[in-house]
């Protein structure tokens, strides 16, 4: 028995990266899976992968910053297979090193958008209808930056803080529904998103990781599958940190 056989997996930022790399492994698990990405993104390359593994998949636009969109985006998942078992709120930017004296406005607006108020509006469309169909599993993406600072990085280790705080509330709030909230905290993993970092910057990462080496996104998707299936039934509020010893 394939560990999300039919589970309906709805993941957001799902074109790419670690989304991606979530989104393979839960078709190979048995899942049909929901793509939930900004429209322009390559979502056509990765929806043809997961379509040669044999499962059921579906692209559905979506601006996590957006509440209209989002509302949208889980309505349409629920309406077309009628239930959403499991959401990997995933999306996510990053943004180029500044102090915190010298961050622009408009850099922590974003970050806090997407970043936070995202999985905020996320989370609220997907617990109304687990509420209504009996239960369901969160997986929201993190980050090392919500257990440490990382320097330069103010908003973005804010927003990931929060994200912290909403799985726990999740997990402390809707135990009795059958309902299950947890979270991941990767260090640098390469993705596109830490892909145009300057090199300097890159090899002082992988120096201070324990294990020499950056994650791969296939690492973490491990992980989400793991919080995504019933391997993981007795683990609520809880995250996991895949950083190659740097908390150590
Ligand atoms: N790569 C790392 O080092 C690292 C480390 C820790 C945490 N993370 C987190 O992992 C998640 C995935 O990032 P990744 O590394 O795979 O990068 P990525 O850039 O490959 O993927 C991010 C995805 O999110 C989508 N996205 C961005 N803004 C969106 C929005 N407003 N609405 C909907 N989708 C949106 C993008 O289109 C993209 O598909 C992010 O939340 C990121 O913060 C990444």
């Amino acid at each position: 028995m394939k560990r999300l056989e039919n589970k309906v997996v709805f993941i957001t930022g799902g074109s790419s990266g670690i989304g991606k790399a979530s989104a393979l492994a839960a078709a190979n698990e048995g899942a049909i899976v929901v793509i939930a990405d900004l429209e322009e993104t390559n979502h056509a390359k990765t929806i043809n992968e997961i379509i040669k593994t044999g499962a059921k998949c579906l692209f559905v636009p979506i601006d996590v910053s957006d509440v209209n969109s989002v509302k949208k985006a889980i309505f349409i998942t629920a309406e077309k297979f009628g239930r959403l078992d499991v959401a990997f709120n995933n999306a996510g930017i990053a943004y180029s090193y500044t102090s915190i004296h010298e961050t622009p406005e408009d850099v922590w607006n974003k970050q806090l958008a997407v970043n936070l108020t995202g999985q905020f509006y996320c989370v609220k469309y997907e617990l109304q209808q687990f509420l209504k169909q009996g239960g369901g599993v969160i997986v929201n993406m993190a980050s090392l930056g919500s257990l440490k600072a990382i320097e330069g990085l103010v908003a973005y280790t804010a927003a990931k803080h929060g994200v912290l705080g909403i799985t726990k509330s999740i997990a402390l709030e809707y135990a009795s529904k059958n309902i299950r909230a947890n979270a991941i905290c990767p260090y640098y993993i390469e993705t596109n998103m830490i892909s145009t970092a300057p090199g300097e910057l890159r090899k002082e990462w992988t120096e201070r990781t324990p294990m020499k080496r950056m994650g791969n996104p296939e690492e973490i998707a491990k992980a989400f599958i793991y919080l995504a299936s019933d391997d993981s039934s007795y683990c609520n509020g809880i995250e996991i940190t895949l950083d190659g010893g740097v908390m150590a």
